[in-house]
């Protein structure tokens, strides 16, 4: 049975950038309050890109880098919570605007576990024998999705995408992986609700923006993630202290530290870069993944946890060796 192993990384982020100070011109906010409540200190934010521009962008980046032709991918993935359109996929767009002619392409919908989700789906996917070469993408724009006059959710976000590219290997690179759903919360988090018309013929349906009910949200995160990356830790015979890196959803710097606290491990094994981007749902870990492999902090043979969490309500856990 194979693993994969990661060829390449990338992230694309919008470059319009939004302080905090530009919301509070926009919203009874402060840099204050949002920094100290949150760590975010700015965000990136999407002029005229959709979610398959900018998946697609990393797309091309990770070809680019790796040397694989468009033709080698045999499945690409995205995670998103923010899809162009509810049909086709992103992923098919994405397929599309790379020339990846032979590959397989889907969403997956875990929100901000999304990413771990897809990587979940595309082990499974990569134990098959057509498929060897897979492009797993978190891509949002979340910015889209936001009413920019909610303070309590409209500072919180951004835009992005990042990516991995995979291969099978007959080495052992996927450690164990643990995801769960808790639909009983799945009212904690809504985007784009849709409306069934009361009557015939009913008016097109009009999508609302994000809401969330953060505290409880907090008290999910701080509590299932730890639980659910012990888990994952257990089920693969390993210790935490046996982990280089803990790559955490960027939601709240504080949720980073209390899950750190929680699992008794160095705040240093878990990098943040919450305060330049928000939270970019699937597209955090992705993200920042690539930029501490950019940094040279992630090396090969490094192991590394991968942890979401998010609308569903949603957590997973995967562990892999770089
Ligand atoms: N600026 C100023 N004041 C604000 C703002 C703002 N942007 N937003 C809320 N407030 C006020 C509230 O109105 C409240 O005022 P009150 O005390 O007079 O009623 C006060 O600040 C405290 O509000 P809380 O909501 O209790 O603030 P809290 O400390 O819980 O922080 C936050 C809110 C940042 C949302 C936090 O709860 C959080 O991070 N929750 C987790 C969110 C999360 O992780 N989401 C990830 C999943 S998202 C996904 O899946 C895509």
């Amino acid at each position: 049975m194979n693993d994969w192993k990661i060829i390449s990384t990338a992230a694309v982020v919008p470059e319009k950038i939004v302080t905090n100070d530009e919301l509070s011109q926009m919203m009874d906010t402060s840099d204050e309050w949002i920094k100290s409540r949150t760590g975010i200190e700015r965000r990136h934010i999407s002029i005229g890109q959709n979610t398959s521009d900018l998946a697609a962008a990393v797309g091309r980046k990770l070809l680019a880098q790796s040397g694989w032709a468009a033709g080698d991918v045999d499945l690409i993935i995205v995670a998103t919570m923010s899809p162009d359109s509810y049909t086709p996929a992103t992923a098919a767009r994405v397929q599309g605007k790379i020339g990846a002619d032979h590959a397989v392409a889907f969403d997956v919908s875990a929100a901000c576990s999304g990413f771990v989700y897809a990587l979940t789906v595309a082990s499974a996917m990569l134990k098959l024998p057509y498929f060897n070469r897979a492009m797993v993408i978190g891509s949002e724009v979340l910015s889209k999705l936001l009413d920019w006059h909610d303070r309590s959710t409209a500072v919180l976000f951004g835009d992005g995408a990042g990516g991995v590219l995979l291969s099978t290997t007959p080495d052992h690179h996927v450690l164990g992986a643990d995801l769960a759903s808790f639909g009983d919360l799945s009212e904690k988090i809504v985007a784009g609700q849709t409306t069934v018309a009361a009557d015939f013929p009913g008016p097109v349906t009009e999508v609302t923006p994000f809401a969330m009910d953060g505290r409880a949200v907090y008290k999910f995160a701080t509590h299932a993630v730890p639980a659910s990356i012990r888990r994952t830790a257990a089920d693969a015979g390993i210790s935490l202290d046996q982990v280089d890196h803990f790559i955490l959803h960027q939601a709240n710097a504080r949720i980073i530290r209390q899950v750190a606290r929680r699992l008794d491990q160095p705040l240093t094994k878990f990098p943040i870069n919450i305060n330049e981007y928000g939270n970019t749902s699937a597209a955090s870990e992705p993200i920042l993944l690539a930029e501490c492999i950019e940094k040279g902090m992630v090396r090969r043979g490094e192991t590394i946890v991968l942890a979401g969490f998010g609308g569903g309500l949603t957590t997973g856990t995967i562990i892999i060796k770089y």
